[in-house]
């Protein structure tokens, strides 16, 4: 049995990826390493947790003598890497925690991968998840390639990038079989309430202001998660060893247009009337150092391995509010607690 350790498996994207290679895989054994922070939650996994091919294992990558003893016991065959602190905001707050995540989380998870597999790289896999955020910030023209130079402007991309780059140095130096994908912004069932669209969602829910930051005119290209999750899948089996794939949802929106249709399907869905939520929209102070536009181009993953985003925005962005609006308990359990200092300190001073 191919064993797989997924990390991060308790967040947002580890949690769609882990239900998608436990159900399709029966013959794999995911093995979900997380430390369960605040993003990590093992209700997004509970229709799967009673599986015979998954096991929860709660642990952190920066204990590196716990990961050689998880190797010695588990013998993982390939690693999917998700685990990560991913808000932006909290990385401009305090960017030394993702120093340690980040960074010094993925050396150890190599070195553990290195001394455990101990030269023998046949069918072993170190598959690093990473961000279009290394690529810095884009005019109003022109698209993120594989190719483009990393130019990471926040606490978080930097420390993502440098976690690329020791991924591929590990497999320049040591020969350790890597690949390594960077996606644009994923949206979805499970996302955390502090990234854009869930927050904006938990706040039009709640008739609470919704906080666009400078004129709202930065531009992302949203993908959905389970297109993401798809993307992994067959990076995973098909990708070409020590090649990096850019993955994007061909789906760009300015922040104000995108909240203004959420705004207008969250209506609908409440049965509010026509224009209510709009008037939540206020405009803040700017993130600092903020990127005015991500855009993937994807022709790499297209052409070689067939990879195209399967859902729409409009359909996936329904898709999502209906989830949230049905899982309010997930909401209010996630939302209660250290999250609403989290919001305080964030948005009320
Ligand atoms: P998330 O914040 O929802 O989940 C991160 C998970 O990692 C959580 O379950 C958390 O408990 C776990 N974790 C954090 N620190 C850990 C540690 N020290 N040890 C073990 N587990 C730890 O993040 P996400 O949005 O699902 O992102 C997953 C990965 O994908 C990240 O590497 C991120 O950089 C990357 N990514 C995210 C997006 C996006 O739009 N969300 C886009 C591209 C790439
Ligand atoms: O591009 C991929 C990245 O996308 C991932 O690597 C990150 O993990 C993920 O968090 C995301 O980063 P962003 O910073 O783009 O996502 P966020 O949802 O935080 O913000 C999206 C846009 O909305 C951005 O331009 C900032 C803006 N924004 C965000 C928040 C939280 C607001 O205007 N108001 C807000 O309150």
């Amino acid at each position: 049995m191919n064993s797989i350790l997924i990390t991060g498996g308790a967040g947002f994207i580890g949690s769609h990826v882990v239900r998608l290679f436990v159900e399709k895989y029966p013959h794999y054994h995911i093995f979900n390493l997380d430390s369960l922070t605040y993003a990590g939650n093992l209700e997004n996994l509970k229709d799967i947790e009673g599986k015979p091919n998954y096991t929860f294992i709660k642990a952190d990558i920066i204990d590196e003598s716990t990961l050689n003893a998880l190797f010695k016991t588990y013998r993982f065959e390939s690693i999917i890497h998700l685990a990560a602190e991913s808000h932006v905001d909290r990385s401009i707050e305090d960017p030394l925690l993702f120093v340690k995540t980040n960074i010094i989380g993925t050396i150890n998870l190599l070195n553990a991968a290195k001394k455990n597999w101990k030269g023998n790289f046949i069918n072993k896999l170190f598959y690093h998840v990473s961000t279009d955020e290394v690529y810095g910030t884009l005019g109003e023209t022109g698209l993120f390639t594989e190719t483009t130079a990393y130019n990471p402007n926040s606490p978080y991309s930097a420390s993502k990038a440098s976690s690329d780059h020791f991924v591929r140095a590990y497999g320049e130096t040591y020969g350790l079989p890597y690949v390594i994908t960077n996606c644009s912004n994923n949206y979805g069932q499970n996302q955390f309430p502090e990234k854009l669209i869930p927050l904006f969602i938990n706040n039009i829910i709640n008739n609470k202001e919704l906080p666009v930051y400078g004129d709202g005119n930065y531009t992302r290209d949203w993908l959905y998660v389970k297109d993401h999750a798809i993307a992994i899948d067959l990076v995973f089996h098909k990708g070409k060893q020590g090649n990096t794939y850019n993955i994007g949802g061909l789906n760009e929106w300015k922040n104000i247009d995108l909240v203004q249709l959420l705004c207008q399907q969250m209506d609908v869905a409440l049965g509010r009337k026509k224009g209510i939520s709009e008037k939540l929209i206020t405009f803040v102070k700017d993130r600092p150092g903020h990127d005015l536009r991500y855009a993937i181009d994807a022709s790499k993953i297209k052409n070689e391995l067939g990879w195209t985003p399967s859902v729409t925005f409009e359909e996936g962005l329904k898709e999502t509010i209906y989830w949230y609006l049905n899982n309010q308990i997930w909401l209010n359990n996630v939302t209660s607690g250290a999250y609403q200092s989290y919001y305080k300190k964030q948005y009320c001073n």
